[in-house]
């Protein structure tokens, strides 16, 4: 058995359930669309929002494209998620981050719809994490999940360290892992000896966006190793915060970076698209 976990094969098995949920939809008469907002001309977000599109043409869902300039007003941007809140054709809505420094945004993502909050970043979707009981779940944190669950990795009871505090991976992942019977620890930048206790970790996660933060000496044997950040190393290549060359030999599963995490980010906001318009037109 291969310890690679493959994140490109998991993400096309969601985007196969995904397309014919986009179907199924289609037929009772619902098509599906994501709105994406963009502000301002970061590189980075170009290329995220680009795939986000392509992704989105796959599997048939329609999606929207607001591309506003660097200089936006607040109330612009608010405006125009008042009014994607209210359009019936838009299931999904995203403001791609960072926004400009001058823009708010604690109160950009508290203005988009809980129910149509792809990226889970509402305060009111936050707390359905903490509860258990949320129905949209964060990108990568879910797809994480998914990974485990796909390899059948044994949840309950297990000891997962979460390295990262961040709102959108950190965090909700500890919450996801709890839920499901782990004991968690998260740890980061202040956290003393963290080798020692990132060493005791059954499923070790790391979310720091550091190249090969996690070395050998971090990791138990046998332990499952997920690596989220995407970092370049001293000769720019594309590389993970585990040092997967040295951690390899002692995982019992890790992801390769890419094809690991990222393929699954980009699928679960697919599927929390379906999750959102099946909600809206109450359908199981
Ligand atoms: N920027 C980097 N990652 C993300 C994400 O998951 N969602 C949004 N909206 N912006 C991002």
């Amino acid at each position: 058995m291969s310890k690679l976990i493959d994140g490109k094969k998991i993400a096309s098995t969601v985007l196969d359930r995904v397309a014919q949920d986009v179907k199924d939809l289609g037929q009772s008469g619902h098509e599906v669309a994501l709105a994406v907002i963009v502000v301002g001309d970061d590189p980075a977000s170009r290329v995220y929002v680009n795939h986000k599109k392509k992704d989105c043409a796959q599997v048939g869902i329609i999606s929207l494209e607001y591309a506003l300039p660097a200089d936006t007003e607040q109330a612009a941007l608010m405006a125009l998620i008042t009014q994607l809140n209210e359009r019936k054709d838009i299931n999904g809505i995203l403001c791609q981050l960072p926004i400009p420094k001058h823009l708010d945004e604690k109160a950009v993502l508290s203005a988009i719809a809980p129910e149509k909050d792809v990226d889970a970043f509402h305060p009111v979707n936050v707390g359905h994490i903490m509860l258990g009981d949320c129905l949209l779940l964060p990108c990568t944190p879910a797809g994480i999940m998914e990974m485990l669950h796909s390899e059948e990795v044994e949840i309950t009871g297990k000891h997962c360290v979460v390295i990262g505090r961040s709102n959108i991976v950190g965090k909700p992942m500890a919450m996801l892992m709890l839920k499901e019977n782990a004991t968690v620890t998260i740890c980061h930048s202040k956290t003393v000896d963290l080798p020692a206790i990132s060493r005791q970790a059954d499923i070790l996660i790391a979310a720091v966006g550091r190249a090969k933060f996690v070395t050998a000496d971090m990791v138990k044997q046998g332990a499952v190793i997920i690596g989220v950040g995407m970092n370049r190393d001293e000769n720019g290549k594309l590389c993970g915060d585990v040092d997967f060359a040295a951690v390899e030999p002692k995982a019992s599963l890790i992801t390769p970076v890419p094809g690991g995490v990222g393929p699954m980010t980009r699928a679960m906001l697919l599927q929390n698209t379906i999750i959102a318009a099946k909600m809206q037109n109450k359908i199981k």
